[in-house]
């Protein structure tokens, strides 16, 4: 019997494309490739990529060209993601090694694209399809803690800077009755945690169900211990989602609120659609509604006309809400957005920008260090993920996305354990496994 082809696929950007790349492994393997851990010698080689930033784009043509070295001669690359859908053809001309180019939207006919480029048919396949889920795949996971669901493909919202609704299309979400059987799907694997996705994920809307319903049917499957979901849009918090998130006790006590900018001058020109204001005040009903939360956000600095009264109001805004952690970037223009049209006058040199970028991380930093340091001696339940980087430890999460590294045995990744925090870093965490006796009554 010949042996059975191989397949690699490596994967830049964010969750979704994580997820995705899952999806694209469990289809090849059905249809009779096995999934390699590293590009040498594979027979197919896939890189899944990211457009959100031009430096997430050349991160992939140094790697297209540093692969072209290690192929094997009859081994196939392909791009598929963001990337692909941007560039399509354009790619296939620009590198010559490269034979399948597939967007977002295109991964149905992988393997027989797949085949047709392993009999030297080059193809870039990159029709949008608003109906495609991908309901009938089965998604080859590499988190075996927790599950990434995506129940929203695309993206509405029409953000000046940003490449994404290009490149994924409009929005369309699972049918909850879907999402809620993958659930069951991860429990029966024996995960614990879901994590929903979708770009603007408190949109979704099912043509039936909104967000608010989907936590709670999701929420409550039998074995789910923690429900996450990623990323919200500010604008879409109703109450209903609130209440939901308030009401479903195994709703993590955590949100990813990206913020952009805390000016309003700048939001409108990044189109937003919320002021500094209505995001403050979105952060005040969330924080009423669940009081033990923590937030994470993402900011741009650097969008065209900021000016240093503009960044002076993000970094208020930061010292306001108390991000924990923040994921910040220098704006970088993409082809075709609204962003790149606006005056060259106005475009943040880029050492204004990298000097913005370090005050911005320095200031979230210093906030949360405080925080982290007060944490010291509290007790959490943590979910052990994986073994930490460093040493001996593993690392896991506490409801409210905090890493606590503590020592044990690999076999306890999966399970739950209640730690007493001993030390931090003013970042992460170390902790000592503690007897659970957050469920003794007090004493006295
Ligand atoms: N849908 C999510 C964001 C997805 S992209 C949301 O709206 O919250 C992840 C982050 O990348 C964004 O939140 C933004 O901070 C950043 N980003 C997007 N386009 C960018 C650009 N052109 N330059 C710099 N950062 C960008
Ligand atoms: Fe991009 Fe805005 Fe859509 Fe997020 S909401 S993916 S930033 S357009
Ligand atoms: Fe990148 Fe596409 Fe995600 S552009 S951030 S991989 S949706």
């Amino acid at each position: 019997m010949l042996p059975r082809p191989t397949v690699f696929i490596e994967t830049y950007g964010c969750q979704m494309n994580v997820s995705d790349t899952e999806l694209m492994l469990g289809k090849l393997t059905s249809a009779g490739y096995d999934a390699v851990d590293v590009p040498d010698g594979a027979d197919v080689i896939l890189l899944n990529t990211c457009a959100i930033r031009d430096h997430a784009e050349q991160r992939v043509i140094g790697r297209l060209g540093e692969l072209k070295r290690h192929m094997k001669p009859d081994s196939v690359i392909g791009v598929t993601g963001c990337m692909a859908q941007r560039l399509g053809p354009r790619l296939l001309e620009q590198a010559k090694h490269v034979s399948l180019v597939i967007g977002p939207d295109g991964y149905r006919e992988l393997p027989s694209l797949v085949d047709g480029a392993r009999r030297g048919v080059r193809v870039a396949a990159t029709r949008f399809d608003l109906e495609e889920h991908y309901e009938d795949f089965t998604p080859r996971r590499f988190d075996n803690v927790k599950a990434w669901i995506p129940v929203q493909r695309g993206c509405d919202y029409k953000c000046t800077y940003c490449i994404v609704p290009t490149t994924r299309g409009s929005e369309r979400s699972r049918k909850l009755a879907d999402v809620v059987r993958e659930t069951q799907q991860v429990v029966a694997d024996g995960m614990t945690e879901v994590v929903l996705l979708g770009q603007t994920v408190n949109s979704y809307f099912d043509g039936t169900h909104d967000i608010a319903d989907l936590l709670r049917a999701v929420g409550t499957v039998p074995g789910i211990r923690r429900l996450r979901y990623t990323s919200p849009h500010p604008n879409d918090f109703s109450d209903r989602v609130i209440a939901a998130m308030a009401e479903t006790p195994t709703v993590c006590e955590h949100v990813h609120l990206p913020m952009q900018s805390g000016s309003t001058r700048t939001l409108k020109r990044m189109l937003r659609r919320y002021t500094r204001d209505g995001f403050m005040e979105c952060v005040a009903r969330l924080r009423a509604a669940i009081p033990k939360l923590v937030l994470t956000t993402d900011i741009i600095v650097g969008f065209p006309g900021e000016t240093e009264d503009d960044f002076a109001e993000t970094l208020s805004a930061c010292r306001e809400i108390g991000f924990m952690d923040a994921f910040t970037f220098k704006f970088s223009a993409r082809e075709g957005t609204p962003a790149t049209r606006m005056p060259e006058s106005e475009m943040v040199p880029d050492d204004v920008a990298g000097e913005r970028l370090q005050r911005l991380v320095d200031t979230v930093r210093a906030m949360s260090r405080d925080v982290n340091f007060g944490l010291l001696g509290s007790r959490h339940e943590i979910l052990i993920e994986k073994p930490a980087k460093r040493g001996e430890l593993l690392q896991g999460r506490t409801r409210d996305y905090r890493t606590i590294l503590v020592p044990g045995d690999k076999s306890l990744i999966g399970s739950y354990m209640h730690v007493e925090i001993t030390g931090t870093t003013g970042h992460t965490f170390t902790g000592a496994p503690v007897a659970n006796r957050m469920a003794l009554p007090l004493a006295g």
